[in-house]
C-alpha cells in the first residue's frame, strides 16, 4: 500500500473508532505514526496509552493537533458534537477536509456546526478498518469539489473496501457494515460453542470458526461471486451441509435477519433524528 505522506491527519476524539482508524492507518503502512495527532476530551491517560502504543503524536490541546491538519476526523459521539464541532470550527483553515465518522449526523449539520467550512465528507467505517479489513461508505458535502473526496479516499480506501453512497443510505450502511460485524461475531460464538459441545478445544474451534469465516468472506468478495451460487456448490443433495441449511431454514433464520437489518435501520434512522434535535 502506498504510503500517504503528504498527508497529515488530526483526530477528534480518541475513542473505539479512532483507534481503529489509527491501527488501521499504521498497520497498512498508510501513514506513519509522526502524521496522526489525536486529542480527547479529559481523558489524559487514554491519550497515553494511544501515543504509548502506537507513537502517534497526542495532546489535550485542539489548536495543537488541527493546526497544518491536512484531514480532520470528527470521532466524537453524535451526542458531543454539537460541542466538539463548536470547539473546532474557529480553529479550522478553508482547506483542511474535514471527515465526520459520527452516525446520523447529517452533512448540513456537519457545515452548519464548523461555522460553514466548505470541505466536509461523512463516512461510515468499521472497527474491521483496524486490520485494513474495513467496509466504508464516504459521501461528499454538497459542493465538496473532487480533489477533497479524492483525500478523504487516499485515507478510507487502504483500511479495506470503500463505496460511494448518497446520504439518505446511510442508515441501510449502518445497519449493513456499520453493526454487521457483530451479526457475524454472533454467528461465530454459536458455532464456536457447538464446536465445543462436539469435543473440539477452545482453540481448535476457535480457529475453525474464524478461518472459515474469512475465508467465505474472500470467496464473496471475489468479482462476480454470487452467495447462492457458493452455497449451492457447498451443499450436497442429502448431505451434512443441507441438513444443518434445513434446520436454520425451519427456524426462520433468513426472515428474521432480514427483520434484524431493517430494525438497525430503523434505529439508526431513530438515533440520527435525536442527533438531529441534540
Ligand atoms: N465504534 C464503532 O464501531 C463505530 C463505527 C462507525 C462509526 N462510529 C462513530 O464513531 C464515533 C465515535 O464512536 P466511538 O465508539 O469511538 O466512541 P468512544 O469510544 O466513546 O469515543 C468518543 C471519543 O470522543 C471524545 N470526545 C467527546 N467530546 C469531545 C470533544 N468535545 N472534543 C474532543 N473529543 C471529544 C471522547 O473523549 P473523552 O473520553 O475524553 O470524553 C472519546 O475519546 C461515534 O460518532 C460513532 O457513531 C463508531
Amino acid at each position: 500500500m502506498q504510503r500517504q505522506d503528504d498527508l497529515t491527519v488530526a483526530l477528534l476524539g480518541a475513542g473505539k473508532m479512532a483507534e481503529a482508524l489509527i491501527s488501521g492507518w499504521l498497520v497498512t503502512g498508510t501513514l506513519e505514526p509522526g502524521r496522526i495527532r489525536a486529542c480527547n476530551r479529559k481523558d489524559r491517560e487514554r491519550l497515553r496509552d494511544l501515543e504509548c502504543r502506537y507513537g502517534i503524536v497526542t495532546t489535550p490541546d485542539k489548536a495543537e493537533v488541527l493546526d497544518g491538519a491536512d484531514v480532520v476526523i470528527l470521532a466524537v459521539k453524535p451526542a458531543d458534537a454539537p460541542v466538539a464541532m463548536a470547539e473546532a470550527a474557529p480553529l479550522l483553515d478553508g482547506r483542511q477536509v474535514v471527515v465526520s465518522v459520527m452516525a446520523g449526523v447529517r452533512l448540513d449539520a456537519l457545515r452548519d456546526g464548523l461555522g460553514g467550512h466548505p470541505l466536509v465528507v461523512r463516512a461510515m467505517p468499521n472497527t474491521s478498518c483496524s486490520l485494513g479489513a474495513g467496509a466504508t461508505a464516504l459521501c461528499p458535502g454538497r459542493d465538496v469539489p473532487a480533489e477533497a473526496m479524492e483525500t478523504a479516499r487516499r485515507l478510507f480506501d487502504p483500511l479495506g473496501v470503500t463505496v460511494d453512497i448518497t446520504e439518505d443510505l446511510f442508515d441501510a450502511v449502518t445497519a449493513v457494515s456499520g453493526s454487521g460485524p457483530a451479526y457475524v461475531y454472533l454467528l461465530a460464538e454459536a458455532v464456536i460453542e457447538a464446536a465445543r459441545s462436539l469435543g473440539l478445544t477452545d482453540e481448535a474451534a476457535r480457529l475453525l470458526t474464524a478461518q472459515t469465516i474469512l475465508g467465505a468472506g474472500r470467496m464473496l468478495l471475489a468479482e462476480d461471486a454470487d452467495p447462492r451460487e457458493l452455497r449451492r456448490r457447498v451443499t450436497s443433495p442429502g448431505g451434512t451441509t443441507a441438513a444443518a441449511l434445513a434446520v436454520l431454514e425451519q427456524a426462520g433464520v433468513v426472515a428474521r435477519v432480514h427483520e434484524a437489518v431493517r430494525r438497525a435501520a430503523a434505529r439508526s434512522a431513530e438515533l440520527a433524528a435525536l442527533a438531529a434535535h441534540s
